[in-house]
């Protein structure tokens, strides 16, 4: 599975992540603070946009937070700014390299590293599209099986993807999409802009999101690169059959960060499945 370039450049990720309000960091507080942890594993942490201010809600509460990244440049500044938080927080935060479809051996390695007892955890979530990067059915099973290995008896699996949008898919059906003006985002200095096309294979249930990145820095200079994103549609009953399959019980199935229930106009998919 080929790393997305935007992944191995951290500032421009964090940039990115800037330009739209994502919107989703009080829904997993809030999911956190219901289901009342010992322990919670975030999977693809990246720069820990999420993990930061939940391993700060986990000091407050008395939970820890673990978070697992693929690409190690994402993990570095994740790591950078955990060095930044205050000494509760670091200690109810830990941070590994590792891939969710070899979860086993990513968990060990960590619990190895850092001298700790290996433990299951209370809540796993896989937010903000992390499961869109498992392509294929053996990728999914692979991570979905590993999550419910490494969860107590009654824990929650949370996966948060894209809704399915039926007319942006088929605009790229026959042919990729002519390119258009996706982000502009400036701070500090530095400008960010991204264009981007995209492609549908039907039969892979596969979207190709070819983006091409424009960034001007302080100083001048600019770079420009493309980074392609193969991302995996999920529709619904997929995504339910993929739970029970894998040992969980649905629990929910909502369409936004508010909490409304997965419909006709939903822009999300967060489905939450209770490990049986
Ligand atoms: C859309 S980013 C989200 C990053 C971060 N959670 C956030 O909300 O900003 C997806 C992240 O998942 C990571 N990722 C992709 N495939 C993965 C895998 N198989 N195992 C672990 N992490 C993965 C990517 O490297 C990337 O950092």
């Amino acid at each position: 599975m080929p790393v997305e370039e935007v992944y191995r450049r951290p500032d421009d990720y964090e940039l990115e992540t800037l330009g739209h309000e994502i919107g989703d960091l009080a829904f997993w507080q809030e999911l956190l603070q219901r289901e009342r942890p010992h322990r919670a594993l975030e999977i693809g942490c990246g720069c820990g946009r999420l993990t930061l201010p939940l391993a700060r809600q986990g000091a407050a509460q008395g939970f820890s937070v673990t978070g697992l990244e693929m690409e190690p440049a994402m993990l570095t500044r994740a790591q950078e700014h955990a060095s930044a938080e205050s000494a509760a927080t670091q200690k109810a935060l830990r941070l590994g390299l590792g891939d969710v479809r070899a979860l086993d051996s990513a968990l060990h390695r960590l619990g190895a590293a850092d001298g700790a007892e290996v433990h299951v955890f209370d809540v796993i979530l896989m937010p903000y599209g992390v499961a869109h990067h498992l392509t294929s059915p053996d990728d999914q099973l692979s991570a979905w099986r590993g999550a419910r290995r490494w969860l107590r008896t009654g824990g929650l699996l949370a996966v948060d993807v894209m809704a399915p949008n039926l007319g942006r898919l088929l605009a790229g059906q026959e042919a990729q999409t002519s390119r258009r003006d996706d982000l502009e985002v400036s701070r500090e200095g530095r400008t960010l802009r991204r264009t981007l096309a995209t492609r549908y294979y039907a039969a892979l249930q596969q979207e190709t999101l070819a983006y091409e990145y424009h960034l001007s820095e302080r100083d001048g200079t600019r770079r420009d690169y493309r980074s392609d994103f193969a991302s995996y549609i999920y529709f619904p009953r997929e995504l339910a059959l993929l739970f029970r399959a894998t040992g969980f019980t649905l629990e929910q199935m909502l369409g936004s960060y508010s909490g409304a229930p997965y419909g006709v106009h939903s822009r999300q998919l967060i489905v939450l499945g209770r490990a049986e």
